[in-house]
């Protein structure tokens, strides 16, 4: 929370491929909406490979001096092992120890869900993926490398700290926000050791709120479910990986990935917002790539600083504009970035 006396300091990192375009976008929105400074931040491939410097010496303290970070999406082909990507978008989560990723599923209008008969009413619900550990560690190596006696081994990293904190917050935001469902998914049939670890802490935590219904899936059968009928989910709770592939599934069901939007929070310290998707290089700047899921995550900023008026006028004005239909084609209009962009900016006046 920010006081309403001092215009919150904003980071901006647009990064690679369509992260520019939509980030853009966002930033006009912003922009409308005023009390916000915005610093930009270049670092992507192209600064990269210009410079050698995925993100300076000093660069995670820059952000921690800054009230919010804005982040557009980082992946390039010419950076084939993603070293830059590793250290902007996965090393601000485990720098800023930003161990919640908030990742709400809303379907906008019945016209953009890809399943038969489903309506709004089928699709709403929120996913917290853990943030900060899982396969996500960077722990492993290889041996033998190139050779046909090649052995590559990727440690999942559970930790009592890191479990236990992220089925809290979901309960916790399940109980404040009058959700009365939470469905813990894992994989405890094949992984008997990490994903026991989550079974033991989703029990703990269940018997402090008797208020939530609690159940668990095993994430092939959640993903199943997750198309089949997604009306019976609520408040998600998973590991990192699995929390990564189903919302992507949960951008699906939105209508397509360019929808969808995310928070990167640590309560109370700076956080990042960022759309769901990604790069995208076949669509860079072509002025062709959807800016939804960048605006509605700048909208989640919003909330985060303390102005939810104006993040729920920012939800308004979208939804305005997908019910119209004034969108990009990968949603079934015929607009361009920018013109979607303005189609949000007209509903926010
Ligand atoms: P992607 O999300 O970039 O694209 C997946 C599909 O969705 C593509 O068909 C793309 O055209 C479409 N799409 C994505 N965003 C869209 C938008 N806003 N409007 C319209 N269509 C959109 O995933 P990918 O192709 O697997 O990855 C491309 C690069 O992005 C890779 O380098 C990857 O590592 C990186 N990536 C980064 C992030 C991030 O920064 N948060 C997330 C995912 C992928
Ligand atoms: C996401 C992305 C990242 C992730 C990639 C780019 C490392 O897919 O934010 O969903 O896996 O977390
Ligand atoms: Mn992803």
């Amino acid at each position: 929370m920010v006081e309403s006396d001092r215009r919150a300091l904003v980071a901006v990192i647009p990064g690679d491929g369509i992260g520019p375009e939509v980030v853009e976008e966002a930033v006009r929105v912003l922009d409308a909406l005023g009390g916000l400074t915005l610093n930009n931040f270049p670092w992507s491939a192209d600064h990269y490979l210009a410079t050698g410097v995925t993100i300076p010496q000093d660069g995670y303290d820059q952000l921690r001096g800054c009230d919010a970070i804005l982040i557009g999406a980082l992946g390039d082909p010419r950076v084939p092992d993603n070293a830059h990507a590793r250290d902007i978008l996965l090393g601000t989560r485990f720098a800023l120890d930003l161990y919640v990723n908030y990742r709400p599923v809303r379907l906008l209008d019945d016209r953009l869900c890809p399943l038969k008969g489903r309506t709004c009413a089928d699709v709403n619900f929120v996913v917290f993926r853990e943030n900060t550990e899982g396969l996500y560690a960077g722990i492993g190596g290889r041996l033998n490398a190139g050779t046909d006696e090649e052995v590559a081994v990727q440690h999942e990293v559970n930790t009592f700290k890191g479990v236990n904190r992220i089925i809290r917050h979901a309960f916790e935001f399940a109980k404040t926000h009058g959700h009365p469902r939470i469905c813990m998914t894992d994989k405890s049939n094949a992984m008997t050791h990490g994903h026991a670890l989550w079974q033991r802490v989703f029990r703990e935590v269940q018997a402090d709120y008797p208020g939530i219904e609690a159940t668990h899936l095993y994430i092939d059968a959640l993903a199943m479910l997750l198309v089949q009928d997604p009306g019976r989910f609520d408040v998600i709770v998973t590991n990192n990986l699995f929390g990564d592939i189903i919302t992507d599934i949960g951008g699906a069901l939105q209508g397509g990935l360019g929808m969808a939007a995310s928070a990167n929070l640590h309560p109370g310290r700076t956080s990042m917002f960022e759309p769901v998707h990604g790069s995208a290089p076949p669509l860079a700047g072509k002025n062709v790539a959807n800016p939804i899921g960048a605006i509605l995550s700048a909208g989640l900023m919003l909330d985060t600083l303390g102005r939810s008026d104006d993040a729920r006028r920012v939800e308004r004005a979208v939804e305005g504009a997908v019910k119209a239909g004034e969108v990009t084609r990968d949603v079934g209009g015929t607009l361009t970035t920018r013109e979607a962009g303005d189609a949000v900016l007209r509903r926010l006046r």
